[in-house]
This record gives C-alpha cells, structure tokens and sequence, in this order.
C-alpha cells in the first residue's frame, strides 16, 4: 500500500521530505542514502542544509549513493550529477566525500562500472532510505520506459523526451548526452524505505498512472506499487487527479 503525504505547495513538500530524510538519519545516524537530482529534490536538500547548519542534523556517518550519471560527463562538467550534487547538497553539509557515491560517467569499462556499483552498495548493506523523483514519462533514476523491467544498475539509451525535458540545463538538445548510467529496479526495489517526490500539475497524470494503474514497465515508477514501504509526497497540483 502506497502512503500518500499531501502537501500544500513545492516549500511544504520539500520540509516534509526533508523531515523524513531527517528522521532517518537520527534514528539511524548511519544510514545508506540514495540521493536523486532533477529539479524536485533541490528545495529538500536546502532544508536541510538549513537544519544542518543549525545543528540539527549530523550526516558524519551517512554515506550516500546517487541513482544516476550522465554517461560522457565528467565530475566537473556543469551538468554532471556529481556536480549538481556537489552544489545543491554535499559542499554544505558534513557527509565524509569518501561515503558519497555516484555513477562514474567517465569509467573506462561500463559493465564493470555498473557491477562494481552494486556491488559497493551491497557492501554498505543496502539502502535504508531510497529518494525519488519522477520524470514525465514515469521514469526513475534514468530507468526508461521499456518491454521489461531493467533489474541491474545499466546504461540507458536516454528517450527523446527526456532528453527534450533536460535540455533546459543545456545549452541545447544536442548538448544532452544520449546515455546514463542508472541504478536498476532490484536495487531500487529493495531499498528498505522509499519516498517519491513530486510537485506541480505537469506531474499529476503520470503521478495517478504509476499509483493507481497497472504495474507496467512502459510506465517504470508503477513498480513501486510492489514495495512494501513507500510514501509519496506530492503537493496538492501533483495529486489533483488523486481526488484526496
Ligand atoms: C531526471 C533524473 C530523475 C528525475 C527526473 C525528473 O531525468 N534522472 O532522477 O526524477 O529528471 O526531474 P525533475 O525533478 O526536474 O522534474
């Protein structure tokens, strides 16, 4: 059963994901992360770098690892996860930068790359607490609609539509890589908690289809409706097909 959060606009859904990250992290100070990117996480890591930098929250034993990377990116490049990340989050929180991971989008070997990857969060003991966020076309992480349900952390053919939706942080379409490397559904699947953001009436179709119709790999986020502990916190634009 999905746990709906409704939340008044994008500031309350971002304090109210930010409150659960928080929670998590002091009920188990060190918790395995997934951290997500995209424009919809951004307001919940400035909460909490707020409550960070009040001294409400200590991420010195978290370790954090990100769903995705553009694939021919490297770590300086101004589009790279690792740098959105850097700048949205890690520079201004106390995470130890030998406990963050990300996808290297420059690896000289894919395959093992991606194996490698799991492998690591495997060692960590899996994710306790998994952020989502949710693309137009339903997918998460970079895990595109597609005839089955990718398992394993891969390289993705980015669709048109995403590529489309993410040149808005390029220069232009032909900027927007055309692979990524991606988290797969088994990893994403047994993170022990989930939450998935989502904000704004341009969300609410997709949003209902993933909660409400059938499990679907045309429309990856539907899987989650399998997962044993999963919130979603959305603002009331993102749930107005919802009719709660
Ligand atoms: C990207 C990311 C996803 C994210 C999606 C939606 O494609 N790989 O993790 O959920 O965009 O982004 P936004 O939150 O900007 O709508």
């Amino acid at each position: 059963m999905m746990k709906i959060i409704k939340a008044k606009d994008y500031k309350d859904m971002s304090r109210k994901a930010a409150n659960i990250l928080s929670a998590q992290v002091i009920l188990k100070p060190d918790s395995v992360l997934g951290l997500a990117t995209g424009s919809t996480p951004i307001g919940m890591y400035k909460q909490l770098i707020d409550w960070y930098r009040k001294g409400d929250i200590d991420f010195s034993k978290v370790s954090t690892f990100n769903l995705d990377e553009y694939v021919g990116l490297d770590d300086s490049h101004p589009q790279s996860y690792r740098k959105f990340m850097q700048d949205n989050f890690f520079n201004d929180v106390n995470i130890n930068s030998d406990n963050i991971y990300i996808p290297n989008g420059i690896a000289n070997n894919y395959d093992c790359e991606c194996r490698n990857y799991e492998n690591r969060i495997a060692l960590a003991g899996g994710i306790d607490l998994q952020v989502l966020g949710i693309g137009h076309n339903g997918h998460i992480g970079f895990n595109e609609p597609k005839e089955h349900f990718e398992r394993d952390t891969h390289i993705v053919c980015l669709k048109y539509e995403t590529r489309k939706a993410n040149s808005r942080f390029f220069g232009k379409l032909d900027d927007v890589p055309r692979h990524a490397i991606s988290m797969g559904m088994g990893i994403i699947m047994k993170a022990k908690r989930i939450i998935l953001l989502a904000s704004g009436e341009r969300k609410a179709e997709i949003l209902h289809k993933s909660m409400y119709g059938k499990i679907d790999p045309y429309v990856p986020a539907s899987i989650l409706q399998l997962h044993p502990d999963i919130t979603v916190v959305a603002d009331e634009n993102a749930l107005q097909s919802d009719g709660i």
